[in-house]
């Protein structure tokens, strides 16, 4: 049976755009414009030291791989974009993965690439796992131009990390910690994650204090998602530990917004609470943006793209001079704003102003309906010039954002993992 989410996420397109039509992925390259205009870059490094079990991104054991070949492909990549890009200001980098420090000579050697490539800043992030969070890693990618960090804790405590397979404890995690927030970085990022197997209220109360008496710039806190191409559905069923319900879920929620408001920290989207004045480490939620590297993606204007997620195929690829596209779908205007609004909503403020100038058009007469009835049930509030979303609306679209990882990609991901080149993807 399907996830009830899909229906959600068909109500979702429906309601907003008018289509009851499912989303069909093409196996071919779209056309793309001759400039890009400014936009965010990403790069993706696919490698793991050790594979986790809940884990969706693309990802392959590092032992055995060809890692010259992978960052001579990434170079020949960013050099098929280097035409378009050519007028372009690139205000953020952020590099993820997989664990971009998997290799620091690879990665230092692709940021000092793609920094004298393209103009790029005043942004470059790197995602860090606690185990790669040396003295001497951290300081070499502050000298890299490295300005924002993102430390994959998950949680501070020894028997939750071991339940989800994390090769580290709570004390190497600490240390992980007080190495990055050492290290001069205009950020520090933790990423927690709640709903852990067996996890107790003071268990997720005791992680985020320890988290936001270090003084970091930005807490994020993801509820654990069970992918369905992933181990951990089957783990979970096999343990004694049953998935958090959604009215745990909405506990540990009201646990972290009532922690974070009590340190300084505002709520910047769904999942992440920032101090203020402090820079937000965000990869997902730009409007455009070009991926670089086995399974990235990319939106440029209307075209939604996804690199093939097989390192080898990807690297034969680009060798051809090939870009390495394996699905795309082109949006129309419904669409772009069906887009925004959802990300919008993410980041928990619905601006008007921003609307007018994407689209020329006025947010209240295009959804005053909707947005009258949203504030109604207390789910929007407006402020200024823009509508925020209130806890309730947080905890709405909680489950909502959980709904499109589940659906959209979960369906998505888990094609590309299967297959490197799909001739189409039809979602719903
Ligand atoms: C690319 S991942 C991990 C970065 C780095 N490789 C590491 O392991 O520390 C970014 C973040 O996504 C979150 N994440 C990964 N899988 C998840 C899942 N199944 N459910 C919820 N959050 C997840 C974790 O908090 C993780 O730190
Ligand atoms: S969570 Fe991080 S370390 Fe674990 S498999 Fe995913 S990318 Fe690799």
């Amino acid at each position: 049976m399907k996830p009830s989410f899909w229906r959600t996420r068909r109500l979702y397109r429906l309601l907003l755009t008018g289509k009851y039509q499912p989303y069909v992925f093409e196996g071919t390259i779209p056309d793309l414009p001759n400039s890009l205009g400014d936009i965010g870059l990403y790069l993706h490094i696919p490698f793991c030291k050790q594979i986790c079990p809940f884990c969706p991104y693309n990802k392959v054991l590092l032992y055995g791989q060809d890692v010259d070949a992978y960052a001579e492909a990434v170079k020949k990549e960013a050099e098929m974009y280097r035409e378009r890009l050519q007028a372009s200001t690139v205000p953020s980098l952020y590099i993820g993965g997989g664990t971009p420090l998997a290799s620091p000579r690879h990665l230092l050697d692709l940021i000092a690439f793609l920094t004298h490539s393209f103009r790029i800043g005043p942004e470059i992030g790197v995602e860090a796992h606690p185990s790669d969070a040396s003295v001497e890693n951290l300081s070499a990618l502050r000298r890299s131009g490295v300005n924002l960090l993102s430390l994959g804790v998950q949680s501070f405590q020894d028997d939750l990390l071991q339940r989800i397979s994390r090769p580290y404890d709570g004390e190497k995690a600490k240390e992980a910690l007080a190495n990055s927030m050492n290290a001069d970085f205009d950020s520090v990022d933790v990423d927690l994650m709640f709903g852990l197997p067996g996890e107790t209220e003071d268990q997720l109360g005791y992680d985020v204090e320890y988290a936001l008496r270090s003084g970091i710039g930005q807490l994020s806190a993801y509820p654990l998602i069970l992918f369905s191409f992933t181990k951990m559905p089957e783990i979970l069923a096999r343990s004694t530990f049953p998935k958090a319900s959604w009215r745990q879920e909405k506990k540990m929620l009201q646990i972290i917004q009532e922690l974070s408001k009590a340190y300084g920290y505002e709520r910047t989207s769904i999942w992440t609470w920032t101090k203020k004045e402090k820079a937000q480490y965000t990869s997902v939620t730009r409007q455009d943006f070009v991926g670089f590297g086995a399974g990235a993606a990319s939106r440029c204007s209307n075209v939604f793209y996804s690199n093939t997620c097989s390192v080898s195929e990807y690297v034969k690829a680009v060798d051809t001079r090939k870009l390495p596209i394996a699905l795309s779908i082109s949006l129309d205007e419904k669409d772009e704003i069906a887009w925004w609004l959802f990300w919008a909503a993410y980041r928990m403020s619905i601006s008007r102003q921003e609307f007018r100038r994407l689209f020329n058009r006025e947010l209240d007469s295009e959804f005053g309906l909707y947005l009258k009835a949203l504030r109604y049930l207390g789910i929007l509030k407006e402020e200024g010039t823009e509508y925020r979303l209130t806890d309730n609306g947080g905890f709405l679209f909680h489950l909502v954002e959980q709904g499109y990882s589940l659906d959209f990609l979960d369906g998505m991901w888990g094609a590309l993992s299967s297959e490197a080149w799909p001739k189409r993807l039809v979602l719903g």
